[in-house]
């Protein structure tokens, strides 16, 4: 059989040998194969497909519809067909259409009538519900592994970085001075968020389809319980219809996956703002910056501007994936081929971010002195001197203005707060005594917070021991 530039087959038209071929009487054409074809991507779910093959056909086995000779020849053959997947001696067919249908065809071409009974109560609306949902629950548990060495990366800073003191900022204005790790930390919350996410997603993705066959269950005599346990799933679909339609647990996946790269965006900003001259906070690692091909002076911080870039196309997926599903007529539908390829962008962009996010974060170095020189800089310990008069008993409202003026009186004379002259100090607020000078200076401001949660570095010390033992579980 040949073929036209248009696409049209020419010359003696064979019908194909289709798994769905029966009932027609033209041969596809060679263009709708294109189009309709998932297996170039769908490949990746070989491993996912042949252990959902594996359940089922043990199962079918448990209930009579194949002897136990039958599932060992199955058994057998999908696992050596695996094996020659891994080694790439396994050749894919834009004809063959999908994953499923390429490891049936392999089976039957060498088990004939024993292979053709592995589809028994299946459809491929189930199939590949199932190996979606068991890609999915991988792909979360490496995700998990992911976020938590990134977070045990910001841990493991956390004692050789006590002692420096970093302005905090809102509105990207000096706010506060807090201590190095409480920003470490702040990280690992925001992660760790992401991680319970993940986890909670992780019970609804893990539930069973197979048995729900095309639409409408199966007049076979199954036993859905046993393949459920076969493939450690949690729970088994009591809607057939439902399941057939529901792409619920990639979406959230996805959506998950979007806030991990929300997080890993805001840290790349905050490292790039950092890693300038104009901050001078740290250095990054060398091997994960890369140079200028006219600057010859630039070494850059492409690596976190591609985390913070590629955030971009994590949220474009999540978007394609929810006007994907809006307003589809129930159930399967071959729309829900389309939800492939944005879910593994998505996975292999956040993982690839993580893992570099990992080294980033462990190689990068504070550059001590240069943050301490301006940490003078700002009033960061304004707030505390509020604070210290509302502890004496003066209104909070009271002593904001009063602080305001001797910020006033202190940018005036060039000087930070603490040394501001004691009788400038008095003359705006008498009450007070040179004791004062106790809670000015960034590092004092820090000694003198005291709340759960705060950068006072009781508490923060507390929350390094709490994350140090977490990591480690
Ligand atoms: N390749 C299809 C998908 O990814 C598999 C299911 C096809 N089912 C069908 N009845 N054509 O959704």
């Amino acid at each position: 059989m040949s073929n036209s530039p248009d696409g049209k087959t020419t010359g003696n038209q064979s019908l194909p040998d289709k798994a769905w071929g029966g009932v027609f009487t033209e041969a596809t054409d060679r263009r709708v194969e294109q189009f309709t074809e998932s297996v170039s991507f769908d490949q990746r779910l070989y491993a996912q497909d042949i252990d959902g093959s594996v359940a089922h056909a043990r199962m079918l086995a448990d209930v009579g519809a194949l002897t136990a000779e039958e599932f060992g020849k199955i058994e057998s053959g999908l696992r050596q067909i695996q094996r020659e997947i891994e080694r790439g001696e396994f050749e894919f067919q834009t004809e063959l259409e999908d994953i499923h249908l390429h490891i049936e065809n392999k089976l039957t071409e060498r088990l004939g009538d024993v292979g053709r009974k592995l589809h028994t109560a299946r459809s491929r609306n189930d199939q590949i519900s199932t190996d979606l949902r068991l890609w999915v629950r991988g792909a979360i548990d490496q995700i998990d592994t992911r976020l938590q060495a990134v977070q045990a990366a910001f841990v493991n800073r956390c004692d050789a970085d006590f002692d420096v003191i970093l302005p905090a900022y809102t509105h990207t204005q000096r706010a506060q001075p807090v201590l190095a790790p409480h920003y470490w930390l702040c990280y690992c919350e925001k992660l760790e968020r992401d991680r319970e996410r993940l986890n909670d997603c992780r019970k609804r993705v893990n539930t069973l389809p197979l048995g729900a066959a095309a639409v409408a269950g199966t007049s076979i005599n199954i036993d859905r319980e046993k393949t459920a346990k076969y493939l450690g799933f949690e729970r088994i679909a009591a809607n057939s219809i439902d399941v057939s339609s529901d792409r619920d647990f990639a979406l959230e996946f996805a959506f998950c996956l979007v806030e991990i790269a929300l997080h890993l965006s805001v840290w790349a900003e905050e490292w790039i703002w950092w890693s300038t001259s104009e901050f001078y906070f740290i250095k990054l690692p060398q091997a994960f910056c890369t140079g200028s091909s006219i600057m010859p002076q630039k070494v850059n911080p492409d690596v976190l501007e591609l985390i913070r870039g590629k955030t971009a196309r994590v949220i474009g997926n999540l978007q394609s994936l929810i006007v994907l599903t809006k307003g589809l007529p129930l159930a399967y539908n071959r729309d829900l081929q389309e939800d492939k390829e944005p879910l593994f962008d998505s996975f292999d962009t956040v993982n690839a971010s993580l893992t570099l996010a990992a080294s980033l974060i462990a190689g990068m170095i504070l550059n001590r002195e240069a943050i301490a020189a301006r940490l003078d800089e700002g009033y960061l310990d304004a707030t505390t001197l509020m604070e210290y008069l509302v502890n004496r008993g003066i209104p909070q409202r009271t002593a904001h203005g009063v602080v305001g003026r001797m910020v006033r009186a202190a940018m005036d004379r060039n000087v930070p707060l603490a040394k501001l002259p004691f009788d400038v100090i008095q003359n705006i607020e008498p009450s007070l005594e040179t004791a004062v000078y106790d809670v000015l200076g960034a590092d004092k401001a820090v000694a003198a917070m005291q709340s759960y949660g705060s950068t006072a570095p009781e508490q923060v010390r507390m929350q390094i021991e709490r994350w140090k033992k977490k990591i480690k579980t």
